[in-house]
């Protein structure tokens, strides 16, 4: 078995172990993180439709996927783990949505899902934990209409990289005290694999990719999809009480790509 094969079994593995944790914590409504920084920017970029075919990549508990049955004619929500899903299904059995388990490394299942089937498709906070996403990019070409999006967010990679170091300074200046966050980073342009938590208390760390922000770019854009969507959001100050919070430094960013219609013709 392939390196990277071995590496996407162990992940499963892992997710299949968080899963339940992972629903019990995120529930109906998702955390603050998604409720705050990644829905709202999210939705607006996907600009879902009544009539609208939607891909829900990577779903895990399917909390997202919920969300835009309620706008969206059909929605197909994929994900590797199989305890996930099972989770996802427990917690709703709305027509529109189609559960499915689906390993997203793997370009003949997702193309089997259908050609021209999707209006557009959304990964929230997922990327970075799938082992290899060229042959999602490979075949969301397929799966989406002309002019279809791709929607997704990932954990910011310029601001959060493997061992990082997130640094708080408190400095007496003369009778007025300072304090400062910063971000030390180590390794940006190599992509890396590396163990992480996204959620305190969770029963094993799961595996993250880190990847620059020109890969990215540079593979969305080898398969015919421009970007037009940006936003790199973070918390409100003002409701924010956890002085360690960061403002400034978003940690994530979310990126809407759009499938450039003209390349279809010429297309292999
Ligand atoms: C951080 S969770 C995000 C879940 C969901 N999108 C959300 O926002 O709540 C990452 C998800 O990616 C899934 N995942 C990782 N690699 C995958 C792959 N190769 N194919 C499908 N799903 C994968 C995991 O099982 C997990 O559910």
């Amino acid at each position: 078995m392939s390196e990277w094969k071995e590496l996407n079994q162990e992940s499963k593995l892992m997710w299949n172990k968080n899963a339940e944790f992972w629903d019990d914590y995120m529930g109906e409504e998702s955390n603050r993180f998604h409720r705050e920084i990644i829905r709202p920017h999210t939705e607006e970029l996907l600009d879902v439709q009544a009539d609208h075919t939607v891909l829900d990549i990577a779903c895990g508990n399917g909390n997202f996927s919920r969300r835009l049955a309620e706008k969206a004619a059909n929605v197909v929500a994929i994900d590797y783990s199989s305890k996930m899903i099972e989770r996802a299904k427990l917690r709703s059995e709305l027509k529109q949505i189609e559960y499915k388990v689906l390993d997203a490394t793997d370009f003949d299942s997702l193309i089997a899902l259908g050609n021209d089937r999707f209006n557009s498709a959304v990964a929230n906070m997922a990327l970075m934990d799938i082992v290899d996403i060229q042959p999602l990019l490979k075949a969301l070409f397929y799966l989406l209409k002309d002019n279809g999006v791709f929607v997704f967010s990932i954990t910011h990679p310029c601001f959060q990289s493997p061992n990082m170091r997130k640094v708080h300074e408190v400095e007496d200046m003369g009778g007025i005290v300072e304090s400062r966050n910063s971000i030390q980073i180590f390794n940006y342009l190599t992509p890396l694999p590396y163990k992480a938590i996204g959620i305190k208390g969770q029963p094993t760390p799961h595996y993250m990719f880190h990847r620059p922000l020109s890969y990215y770019l540079n593979l969305a854009f080898q398969h015919h999809f421009v970007l037009d969507g940006i936003e790199e959001p973070s918390f409100q100050k003002e409701n924010e009480t956890n002085q360690f919070d960061w403002y400034e430094i978003p940690p994530a960013i979310i990126l809407r790509f759009r499938k450039y219609a003209a390349a279809s013709n010429n297309h292999l």
